[in-house]
């Protein structure tokens, strides 16, 4: 399980996280909803100890990351997929290369590495595209090759920044199947940060919105899609 304790996080003078409590269960997807510069990426570099704290903890399977010594850093990692906001594939790595990279760091048979690869192309429907590289893929390919290569990692949990930003409906229907299967018939444990309400209710066992640094509601996809508080109805409405 992972679980903010009050974080608070400032750079410079802006704070961005200020008082952020959410615990993420086991077994579920959870999404972070929030606007633009809220501090939802702020947060997912937390779990995996990019970024510490100020004041506050995060905790993954009940140890603080930031007590954390380099090797539980690294045992820590290597339980955790994390889908970049940009994708951010190598260009100048083949699509197998950048998804084996993660595998190499730790240490696998190079035959397990291939078998690993080609069974998570196969999961996101890129089985035959493992020789190209990330400039001749589309964004949505290569959305898909950033979840390939959290999944090659046989994570327990997958974070996922932005996963459909920026694609058009269909392609963005296709992600969110992905993780949903991610979620089912591998068992992962999910957080979707998102500003795509579409895809929030089509992957989420729950939602929270973060909002002015902290948790503002968090429920049930039922919750949240009832709710009457302004804030929501606002964002999922989409008024300005
Ligand atoms: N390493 C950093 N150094 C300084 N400021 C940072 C750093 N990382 C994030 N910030 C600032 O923290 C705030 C929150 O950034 P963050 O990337 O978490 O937003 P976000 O909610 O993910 O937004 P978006 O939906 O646009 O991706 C922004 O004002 C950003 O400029
Ligand atoms: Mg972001």
């Amino acid at each position: 399980m992972i679980r903010f304790n009050s974080v608070r996080k400032t750079f410079g003078a802006k704070q961005v996280l200020d008082g952020f409590t959410l615990d993420i269960p086991d077994g579920q997807t959870t999404v972070l909803l929030g606007y633009s510069g809220t501090g939802k990426s702020v947060a997912l570099k937390h779990i995996v100890g990019l970024l510490e704290p100020d004041e506050g903890s995060v905790e993954v399977d009940g140890r603080i990351v930031h007590e954390m010594s380099r090797g539980e850093l690294t045992a820590m990692r290597a339980s955790i997929g994390y889908v970049f906001q940009f994708s951010a594939l190598f260009d100048s790595l083949s699509v197998a290369d950048n998804i084996s990279l993660g595998l190499r760091e730790q240490r696998l048979p190079e035959d397990q590495i291939v078998r690993r690869v080609a069974a998570s192309l196969e999961r996101v429907g890129l089985a035959d595209q493992g020789t190209r590289f990330p400039a001749e893929l589309s964004g949505g390919m290569r959305k898909r090759v950033g979840i390939a290569r959290a999944i090659a990692l046989e994570p327990r949990y997958i974070l996922y920044d932005e996963p459909t930003t920026g694609l058009d409906p269909v392609t963005s229907a296709v992600i969110d199947e992905l993780m949903v299967r991610n979620k089912r018939e591998l068992g992962v444990t999910g957080v979707v940060v998102t500003h795509d309400m579409r895809s929030a209710f089509a992957v989420a066992d729950r939602i929270a919105m973060l909002y002015q640094g902290r948790v503002h509601l968090v429920g049930t996809v039922d919750e949240i899609r009832r709710t009457e508080d302004p804030l929501v109805r606002q964002f999922i409405e989409g008024r300005p």
